[in-house]
C-alpha cells in the first residue's frame, strides 16, 4: 500500500475541509501517479472531491461508518466499513496491495500509514497553519528528498519516502 499527500513543513494537510494549496504540477504528478489504481479515501476527503464522487478511471474506495450503499453507488465509490473489511474488499476484487493508493484525509493516512511501504509527500515548504495534519513518518521510513521547486513563490519538493524494515 502507498500513501500520496500534500504536506507543508508543520505537517498540515488541510484547511477548512479543503486542500491548503493549489500546486498545479502536483495535482499533476497525483493524476499521473493514481490513474488506474485504486484510491482508499475517509468521507470528508471524498466530499471535497469534484462533485463529491470518486474520481473517474481509478477504483474508489471510501472507508466510512455512516454512508449508505445507495449514497455510495450515487458517489461512484465503494464503501469499507473499516480496515478488516477495506482489506477483504481488496482480496475479494484481486487487487494488489502496491496497486492501492491511500489519498487522505488526516483520519485515513494515520489509519492505514502502518500498512504503508512508500510515501509519496509533496513537501510544501510552508509553515502555514492548518488543521488537519499528515501523521508524523516514523523512523523506520528512508527519505529521498526532491529538488526544490516554485509555484509562483510557493517552494516545493517531491519527496518519496519508503519503509525499510
Ligand atoms: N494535502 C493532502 O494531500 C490532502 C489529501 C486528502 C485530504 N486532505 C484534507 O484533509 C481534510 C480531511 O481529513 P479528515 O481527517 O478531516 O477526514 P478524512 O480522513 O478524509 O475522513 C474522515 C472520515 O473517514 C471515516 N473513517 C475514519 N476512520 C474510519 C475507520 N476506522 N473505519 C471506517 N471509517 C472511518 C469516517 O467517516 P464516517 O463519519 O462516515 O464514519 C470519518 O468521518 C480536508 O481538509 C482535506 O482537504 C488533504
Amino acid at each position: 500500500m502507498n500513501a500520496i499527500a500534500a504536506v507543508n513543513l508543520k505537517g498540515y494537510i488541510g484547511k477548512g475541509g479543503d486542500l491548503m494549496y493549489n500546486i498545479k504540477e502536483d495535482m499533476a504528478f497525483f493524476v499521473r501517479t493514481t490513474k488506474g489504481k485504486t484510491m482508499v479515501m475517509g468521507r470528508r476527503t471524498l466530499l471535497s472531491l469534484p462533485g463529491g464522487k470518486g474520481l473517474k478511471n481509478r477504483t474508489n474506495i471510501v472507508l466510512s461508518r455512516t454512508m449508505t450503499a445507495e449514497e455510495g453507488k450515487e458517489r461512484d465509490v465503494l464503501i469499507a466499513r473499516d480496515v478488516n473489511d477495506l482489506f477483504e474488499l481488496l482480496r475479494s476484487l484481486g487487487i494488489p496491495e502496491e496497486e492501492v493508493f491511500v489519498i487522505g484525509g488526516g483520519e485515513i493516512y494515520s489509519l492505514l500509514l502502518p500498512y504503508c511501504k512508500t510515501l509519496y509527500i509533496t513537501r510544501v515548504l510552508s509553515e502555514e497553519e492548518g488543521e488537519v495534519k499528515f501523521p508524523v513518518i516514523p523512523a523506520e521510513f528512508a527519505l529521498t528528498q526532491g529538488e526544490v521547486n516554485y509555484c509562483g513563490d510557493l517552494a516545493y519538493r517531491f519527496d518519496t519516502y519508503v519503509r525499510n524494515r
